[in-house]
């Protein structure tokens, strides 16, 4: 059987990039990340894992449309069937949609449809829920409102601050996402 080849996307640290490089017997190749902000530290660590990155600029493209037929392009290219979106912070449209349908997962710091986008973290400390988490889900052309696959929770504790609670939701990310991804890569 020919191995699965993977993207991830993200513009972020890119901790859950590493998480899922760091896998053990993940059942797929990783085989580009895709960023749109050169100083992220997920460029830094697909470096160290010797992964190629293919960094774009979308305001030098006219629309988004063209930004993702290129990304399409290079994606088909390298052979990519997957995409796991890790702090992505973009919304995808219907270019990327229709190409991958199906196959693009993202991973969102709360329990959704419960504090969808920005800041689900703060959002969930600001408003004093008890239990937070983790969702794992298909991506749609919503803001983090495609099917649900798996989600994991979190308390949130009496002396927690925004940062304590970070952590421990990343901590769960950390594990949750790429054991998703092997349930998935095994159907
Ligand atoms: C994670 O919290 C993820 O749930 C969200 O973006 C964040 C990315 O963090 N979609 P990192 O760059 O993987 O550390």
């Amino acid at each position: 059987m020919s191995t699965i080849k993977a993207a991830v996307f993200a513009s972020g640290t890119g901790s859950n990039f590493q998480a899922i490089m760091e896998k053990n017997n993940l059942h797929c190749e990783v085989v580009l990340l895709v960023c749109d902000k050169p100083c992220a530290g997920a460029v830094e660590k697909a470096e160290k894992f010797g992964v190629p990155t293919l960094l774009f600029e979308p305001k030098s493209f006219a629309s988004k449309a063209e930004y993702e037929a290129m990304l399409v392009e290079r994606l088909t290219e390298a052979g990519v069937t997957w995409i796991f979106l890790a702090g992505y912070m973009r919304i995808a449209g219907p270019t990327l949609l229709e190409a991958f349908e199906t196959k693009i997962i993202n991973i969102h710091p709360s329990l959704l449809p419960d504090f969808p986008g920005k800041d689900a973290i703060g959002q969930a400390f600001e408003a004093g829920v008890a239990v937070t988490g983790v969702t794992v889900h298909y991506i749609d052309e919503g803001i983090d409102t495609g099917p649900i696959i798996a989600q994991e929770p979190v308390d949130v504790f009496p002396g927690d601050t925004e940062e304590t609670l970070k952590k421990r939701i990343q901590t769960v990310e950390h594990h949750l996402y790429p054991e998703v991804i092997n349930q998935l890569m095994r159907k």
